[in-house]
């Protein structure tokens, strides 16, 4: 059978992390590759009981079909949380979604044509990239340095190509762990308001800050430009699958319809389920459990990546969230050293497809948060011998030029 893809379909290419990461299913691997918070920091009584609660009182409302812009109460907690941040936000303003990959899904819906240009950070979230690119858009992006985005090279990206929309992370971004600083935030925000231009500001990782202060979401600088992504992913659980929107009136209206072609509703067990969760516990308490032992974690791989490295190789420190950025000499593939590192027992996950033109080559991700820390020890020991190993293969030339 000669099945007739769509274009967008076909022009998708397969998730490069999970293609990359198959290879690093062995037990003998420490993987530093994988996105994923750590299990064993999951609620998993604390969500038994609240499924147990809801269950027994309310059992058949829960598993009955419910609204498009989730359940009340759940959206009322959201928008309550935002006054922490100094921001006035209504519940009616909240909607739910499957996790906040749907919501970049939905956003591709209700502002992309094909060949609309969309302004990114360089590099950006490759699922971001992903889930954009079925919507056929052209990419632009703007430089991402330790302050956080250039705003002048990105408002002259958006001005030339007269962008739909920018998609930034300004917390503890992935893949780099950078964060924007309240200066660059400022600026940003007064940017978009003089240019009348709309940012999708994406923010799973902004709680798990563990040291430095923090600072206002761009979202409470400059509310109508600016669409807010968050996500109960990395605070409590992936699998539960919920996230949220917080959006203009109009913007939010246009959502809700694209959402109910979707999927009609988020999964309303999972609403209730965790709605219980957060009524019965302190999720406060439970981020700085995370937080705690992410930093815990980050530190030990700091300190070995500065006793087993090499020279000339740069990497992030982030204040939070859950990546670390390693920059490598401008001539090393960090594709190639992959496959090295494979060999050497130690996975991370190459820069490259974070790039929307796949531009640079020469710099890797690495998760310290699921991997314990005298594993994060070895792991970066096996790393430093695959660089080794890279090293001395690498023509004399490209040596001497690095
Ligand atoms: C920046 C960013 N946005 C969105 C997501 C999607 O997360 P979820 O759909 O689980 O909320 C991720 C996941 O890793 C991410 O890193």
């Amino acid at each position: 059978m000669d099945y007739r893809f769509s274009d967008a379909i076909a022009n998708t290419p397969k998730s490069f992390i999970r293609e990359i990461l198959k290879l690093t299913q062995s037990d003998n691997i420490i993987s530093f590759a994988g996105g994923l918070p750590n299990s064993a920091l999951f609620p998993v009584d604390a969500i038994r009981h609240a499924a147990e609660h809801v269950l027994s009182r309310d059992g058949r409302n829960t598993l009955q079909y419910s609204t498009t812009e989730g359940h009340a109460p759940l959206r009322a907690w959201i928008a309550e949380r935002y006054a922490r941040h100094g921001m006035n936000v209504a519940p009616e303003q909240v909607l739910i979604t499957n996790g906040s990959q749907q919501a970049l899904d939905l956003l591709g819906k209700v502002f992309l044509n094909p060949g609309d240009a969309v302004a990114l950070e360089n590099p950006s979230y490759l699922g971001a990239i992903q889930a954009f690119r079925l919507f056929r858009p052209q990419f632009h992006s703007a430089t991402l340095s330790t302050d956080g985005i250039d705003v002048a090279e990105l408002q002259a990206v958006m001005r030339q190509h007269q962008c739909r929309f920018f998609y930034g992370i300004p917390n503890f971004q992935n893949p780099t762990g950078l964060s924007y600083s309240a200066t660059t935030r400022q600026q940003l925000a007064t940017m978009l308001q003089q240019e009348q231009q709309l940012m999708i500001e994406d923010d799973p990782y902004g709680a798990l800050r563990f040291s430095g202060s923090s600072l206002p979401p761009v979202a409470a600088l400059a509310p109508e430009q600016v669409v807010m992504l968050g996500s109960f992913s990395k605070v409590c659980a992936p699998g539960m699958r919920l996230g949220w929107m917080v959006a203009p009136a109009p913007v939010l209206a246009q959502l809700a319809v694209a959402k109910q072609a979707a999927d009609l509703h988020s999964g309303y067990f999972s609403q209730r389920v965790l709605y219980q969760y957060l009524q019965d516990n302190n999720l406060d308490e439970h981020i700085s459990q995370i937080s705690h032992a992410y930093q815990q974690q980050q530190q030990a791989m700091v300190a070995a990546l500065q006793q087993h490295l090499p020279p000339g190789i740069a990497h992030t420190t982030p204040e939070g969230g859950m990546f670390l950025w390693l920059t490598l000499p401008k001539h090393w593939s960090a594709t190639d050293l992959f496959h090295i590192a494979v060999r050497h027992g130690v996975a991370f996950v190459p820069g490259e497809p974070f790039f929307a033109d796949a531009s640079q080559r020469h710099h890797l991700r690495m998760s310290y948060c699921t991997v314990d820390v005298a594993t994060i020890h070895t792991g970066v020991q096996r790393l430093a011998a695959a660089m080794a190993e890279y090293a001395a293969q690498l023509p004399q030339h490209s040596k001497e030029t690095q």
